[in-house]
């Protein structure tokens, strides 16, 4: 290599493992290297298994790169002819040993490690039925549905009681398509599958968590995002009690995760304007609409109770006439 060339490919070397550092650093706090802050158990161990594999990984990475660099430096061409050949070898034994029993050692460390974590993660610990409680999780095109034990019903917000175990059926209607619940801080992902029940759980302190939908699921995906609020227990029985008979709130909340996923007042967006659209005061066509869909719009209220009909007509009539605020 010509000094010049030597020059610049050392100059892009310096460059690039500078940017690579610092990149790691800007980054961190979070956002890089590693998963966000575990805030349930079973994230607690799958952030143990992410550091445990990442520690493997991290070697692996270092030993082949390092070879690499220093195999580039140390064979290369110089100053020999270009079809001067290197020494013939048959066969290194104890190297083939090593590069054999170094990665099984590694992967059955790996395999063991997952294998004693996995219960921890998978199965929800044992608790009294008082001390936990179940919701089913709907993915739809394209809004979140939180069914509670009472039959209470929320959309896009998720409530749920502090430090106890929620367990969480995740699934989706027959007719609709694959989506994917998660909470960064409550660990892994879980497919939302058409008429198939997947099942996790959580245990978390009071707060509010960030959930999303992790599967491209059509062209409002980015849009399924979601809330989790963890309250205490007496919070959150009166809010299912209170939710139980429906009510403007979650007409509200139809409103904002269903309806607004594609469309808005006073101007098209994926589907149509909605301002002063009369079928938001009208029951009958309304709910026709919402459970048979049309077009392009997907039948977004196909197996919604007439209560939850009744709250989003409650909410949305005020926009029927061209008056109406948007
Ligand atoms: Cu639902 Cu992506």
């Amino acid at each position: 290599m010509p000094p010049g060339v030597r020059r610049f490919a050392l100059a892009i070397f310096a460059t690039t493992a500078v940017a690579l550092t610092t990149t790691v650093v800007a980054s961190a706090g979070n956002g890089g290297f590693l998963p966000g802050e575990a805030h349930s158990p079973n994230a607690h161990r799958v952030h143990s298994a992410f550091i445990f594999v990442s520690i493997f990984t991290g070697i692996i990475l270092l030993a082949v790169e390092g070879a690499l660099v220093l195999f580039i430096v140390k064979y290369r061409r110089g100053r020999r002819p270009r079809t001067a050949e290197g020494a013939q070898i048959h066969g290194a034994t104890r190297l083939e040993i090593i590069w054999t029993v170094v990665p099984v050692v590694f992967l059955a460390a790996i395999g063991a490690f997952i294998f004693f974590e996995l219960p921890g993660i998978a199965d929800a610990p044992k608790a009294a039925a008082a001390d936990q409680t179940r919701v089913r999780i709907s993915g739809r095109q394209f809004y979140w549905q939180f069914t509670y034990p009472n039959g209470a019903v929320s959309i896009d917000h998720l409530v749920a009681p502090a430090d106890e175990v929620v367990n969480e059926d995740i699934t989706a209607p027959t007719w609709d398509v694959i989506h994917s619940w998660w909470v960064p801080d409550f660990g892994g992902k879980y497919d939302a599958i058409p008429g198939k029940v997947n099942k996790t759980w959580f245990k978390a302190p009071a707060g509010t968590y960030a959930a999303a939908c992790y599967e491209l699921c059509g062209v409002q995906h980015a849009a399924m995002n979601a809330t989790v609020t963890v309250v205490p227990r007496a919070e959150y029985d009166s809010f299912i009690s209170k939710r139980a008979s429906g009510g403007i709130a979650l007409g509200q909340e139809e409103w904002q995760g269903v309806c607004m996923g594609c469309h808005r007042l006073g101007h098209r967006y994926i589907g149509p304007d909605l301002k002063g659209n009369s079928l938001l005061a009208d029951r009958r066509g309304f709910e026709l609409l919402l459970r048979s869909g049309r077009g392009e719009m997907p039948s977004v209220g196909r197996d919604w109770s007439s209560a939850q009909i009744d709250a989003l007509i409650a909410y949305t009539k005020q926009f029927a006439s061209s008056g109406g605020g948007g």
